[in-house]
């Protein structure tokens, strides 16, 4: 490993625990240890999961060093606990947990100047520590996620996001053929991103911009919610079930509450916190369908000019501020065309942050699919449980989301950063004109 990707290994590691430091400092120790939610863990969980996640893959297998707490290895087990259980365990306290940490992370940047880094996929081009890295975003976003769900005084505080600088409405036509999806290219791509490999899409229409606020409220006032036809019989069921009248935290009066503070709905902002099932029940309602997880990548990858897939929908540099809505800058996802800078060939924007887009897709491994490094990572998820996510949120570092990057949750679950937009086939005979 070169100096340079060690240097960026380092600087990556110290500005992901910042942002660490600043979700758990954020709250005092009872906030801390507290069960906010069933669905999520205490922020103290978290915490120490990351640090220990990070002990056994760079202190201990990369590292080739002495552990730090054998001990608590299987209180930080993910597959051993469920997040409800979480509270009952033994934890380390807010204290022990921040020690623990940071003794783990002396370690580790001590071992990133020397270790032999060289022969083993694990570590080739930094590989574990890009994917230590994203782990420990990946629960910071989740900690933000936990944050929402908290009651109380809010206690984040950033700058609000860009105003609307273009008109972005309609639909861009994505060009029919074969274009590459997955990565076999990028170096801390996870494991089910690769292969690169080629997958044909035919000719589809996609939304410019995520469904927003007062295009869902519409389907909320034509009686969307009470209206069965919209529905699944599985996304019925469940909206019965739940008691569900609107997205997660809108109040019925034309507010919701943002990290605990009670707002007036932005009407152009894309609408967050909806299932799957309501995602599937507008773009029913509205004459249209979920986009597949291939032609979501297609239209955020594809660059028409060349015919291959690019790394963003802006090309390939890393994304800048300009770009996407990313990293918890703002606390809320941007009003539609906010980011221009950031919009695909084909005039598609805000594929990257802002609000996780829900697909039609289920999550399954690609042709050629390899376990890396541990099956548990994703293969253990396959199958038609879950349903596909892509782009990222507001919440979601620039280190943990690439047009390949692949999330996926229930079809039920709504307290991450969920949003859509929505894609339809072409009417006979319109592409022909
Ligand atoms: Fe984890």
């Amino acid at each position: 490993m070169s100096t340079g990707l060690r240097e960026r290994a380092a600087a990556e590691l110290t500005r992901t625990r910042q942002r660490s430091v600043g979700l758990t400092d954020a709250v005092d120790d009872d906030d801390l240890v507290r069960q906010h939610s069933r669905l999520m863990s205490p922020l103290v969980w978290d915490l120490a999961h990351v640090g220990n996640q990070e002990e056994l893959w760079l202190v201990r297998d990369v590292g080739g060093r002495e552990p730090v707490r054998a001990d608590i290895d299987q209180l930080y087990d993910a597959f051993k606990h469920p997040r409800g259980e979480r509270p009952q365990l033994p934890l380390l306290g807010p204290a022990e947990a921040r020690a623990y940490v940071r003794t783990v992370r002396e370690k580790v940047l001590d071992l990133l100047d020397t270790v032999e880094l060289e022969g083993r996929p694990l570590v080739e081009q930094g590989f574990a520590f890009g994917m230590i890295i994203q782990h420990e975003q990946q629960h910071d976003e989740t900690m933000l996620a936990t944050h929402q769900l908290r009651t109380g005084d809010p206690v984040l505080v950033a700058v609000p996001p860009p105003p609307s600088q273009a008109i972005v409405a309609g639909e861009a036509l994505i060009p029919g053929g074969p274009f590459e999806m997955g990565t076999s290219l990028e170096a801390w791509a996870l494991d089910n991103e690769r292969p690169a490999h080629q997958v044909d899409v035919p000719p589809f229409f996609l939304d410019r911009a995520p469904v927003t606020n007062a295009m869902y409220q519409a389907f909320i006032d034509a009686g969307g919610y009470d209206d069965p036809r919209w529905w699944s019989p599985r996304g019925w069921a469940h909206r019965r079930e739940a008691g569900l009248t609107g997205p997660g935290h809108w109040h019925g009066d034309g507010t919701y509450t943002r990290f605990g503070r009670r707002e007036p709905i932005v009407g152009d902002e894309p609408v967050v916190h909806v299932s799957w099932h309501e995602a599937s029940a507008y773009a029913a309602w509205a004459g249209r369908r979920l986009p597949t997880e291939a032609e979501w990548e297609k239209a955020a990858r594809f660059d028409p000019a060349t015919g291959r897939s690019r790394r963003y929908p802006w090309g390939d540099e890393d994304p800048a501020p300009e770009h996407a809505n990313l990293g918890q800058r703002h606390l809320s996802p941007a009003p539609v065309g906010a980011y221009p800078a950031g919009a695909s060939p084909a005039g598609v924007h805000q594929l990257i942050g802002d609000v996780w887009e829900w697909t039609s897709s289920p999550l399954y491994g690609y042709p050629g699919f390899r376990a890396f490094p541990y099956r548990e990572y994703s293969e253990v998820f396959f199958g038609d449980d879950y349903r596909v996510l892509r782009g990222g949120s507001f919440g979601t570092d620039a280190a943990a989301v690439r047009g390949t990057f692949r999330n996926w949750d229930y079809p039920i679950r709504r307290q991450i950063f969920s949003g859509f937009r929505c894609a339809r086939d072409p009417r006979p005979g319109e592409l022909a004109a």
